[in-house]
């Protein structure tokens, strides 16, 4: 049986995975709620695929509960944040995560961290927990780092490369047979800290090529030139392949990982160091964009802007880190208010001047800025013609559009 421990973005769906491929699972998290929405039949968050996946997994007999079970094998997926300050990563959820599971686990069991951790982490921060906790006992450690993303998790899932880092090899295999249950993809058997780093420099690489989009979009602007035709162009060199700029990157993983870098080796890591701040700059380089459409349109009433989306990436409920909250943030850095936000996905209350009702959003504003672009506003376009329009993803195609 397979103890997962971690319900949330990634933990609830590769449990429901495993189920759904006659793995016996039993899911555990500490959040009482989270357990007993499950329980009550229902998700607790929107994703493609979820909620089928959810019934061939509880059709497999798979159970939510907030005990830590007595078994083999625990999968461990629950947060990674980051020090604000030194950058470093704050282990406190895994190691936490860990000595809840130590309390149950018996001898010669495995402990799979699929948490996102710098290099080194398991090693500095777990190993010694379980050899103060357990003294003698063996608990073997593994590393199975996950790379789905949020919008196509479920496909994904199926259909990745993953890696394993193991001790050794026998406990790696042991693992990598777990996940052969359903993943479709390649499984590379390694060691723990090549896998804790192979997954922290995807992310960074993911987050350094999106800083070089977003400041060749900074340089555009500036020259008053237009960076997608530049961009378009580019790639069509054989060996050129320049992402999209946008507002800024959120989320679980490439606004966050790539600092554990910067963390751990701040003297080292000065191109990563420059990217994440490129990115981090971006909400602010969009208010100030704002500013200068409004300066340009004669418009002084802030409260006829509204900002479109809320989430941090396209058709997902997840806000975490989202470019959206960060810009609204900065407008109350800079003593200001009174930005309207609408996001589609978003039901709940979140912010000052929230819509829930697209039409509604649109008849009380004059300029629309896009920060997401969710399906619904591709399918919505025409209704945004009488509209001062600062598209952040290019997807406009009405005249008088303004840009990055
Ligand atoms: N979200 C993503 O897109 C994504 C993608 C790849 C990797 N990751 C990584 O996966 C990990 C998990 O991220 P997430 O997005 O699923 O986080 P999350 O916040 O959605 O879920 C974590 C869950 O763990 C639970 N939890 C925390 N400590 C616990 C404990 N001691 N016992 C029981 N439950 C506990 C929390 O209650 C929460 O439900 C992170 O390291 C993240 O970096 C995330």
């Amino acid at each position: 049986m397979v103890n997962v421990i971690g319900l949330g973005y990634i933990g609830l769906p590769t449990a429901l995975m495993l189920a759904s491929h006659g793995v016996e699972v039993v899911g555990t998290d500490y959040n009482k709620k989270l357990v007993e929405t499950l329980n009550a039949g229902h998700t607790t968050f929107k994703e493609d695929g979820l909620d089928e996946l959810f019934q061939n997994a509880l059709k497999s007999g798979i159970k939510f509960t907030t005990e830590y079970q007595k078994t083999d094998v625990y999968i461990v997926s629950v947060p990674t944040p980051y020090d604000k300050f030194s950058k470093k990563i704050d282990p406190v959820y895994v190691t936490g995560a860990v000595k809840d599971v130590l309390k149950v686990a018996p001898e010669e069991s495995i402990i799979v961290i699929e948490s996102t951790v710098s290099p080194g982490t398991i090693e500095k921060f777990v190993r010694p927990e379980i050899e103060e906790i357990t003294k003698n006992k063996k608990i073997h450690l593994v590393h199975a780092p996950e790379r789905i993303i949020p919008g196509n998790m479920v496909h994904e899932l199926l259909h990745n490369n993953r890696t394993i880092g193991a001790d050794n090899k026998e406990i790696g295999e042991r693992i990598k047979k777990i996940y052969s249950s359903f993943c479709q993809g390649e499984i590379v058997v390694t060691d723990i800290k090549t896998a804790e780093m192979t997954k922290v420099v995807e992310n960074t690489f993911r987050a350094v090529n999106i800083a070089f989009a977003n400041e060749l979009a900074k340089i555009c602007r500036h020259e008053n030139m237009d960076v997608y035709e530049i961009i378009r162009i580019c790639n069509m060199h054989p060996r050129v392949n320049i992402l999209q700029p946008g507002p800024g990157v959120g989320g679980h993983c490439i606004s966050v990982d790539p600092w554990f870098l910067v963390g751990d080796y701040p003297s080292l890591a000065k191109v990563i160091d420059e990217s994440m701040k490129t990115n981090d700059g971006m909400p602010d380089f969009v208010l100030n964009r704002i500013y200068e459409i409004m300066k340009k349109n004669n418009m002084n009433d802030i409260s006829r802007v509204g900002l479109y989306g809320l989430t941090y990436k396209e058709n997902v409920d997840d806000m975490r880190e989202s470019p959206t909250l960060q810009l609204l943030e900065s407008q109350e850095r800079h003593l200001a208010t009174g930005l309207k936000v609408y996001d589609p996905f978003i039901k709940k209350d979140v912010a000052k001047n929230q819509y829930h009702d697209l039409n509604q959003f649109l008849s009380d504003i004059d300029f629309i800025v896009i920060m997401v672009k969710h399906n619904e506003i591709k399918d919505n376009m025409e209704k945004l013609s009488s509209k001062i329009i600062l598209d952040c993803h290019n997807i406009c195609k009405l005249p008088g559009v303004y840009h990055l």
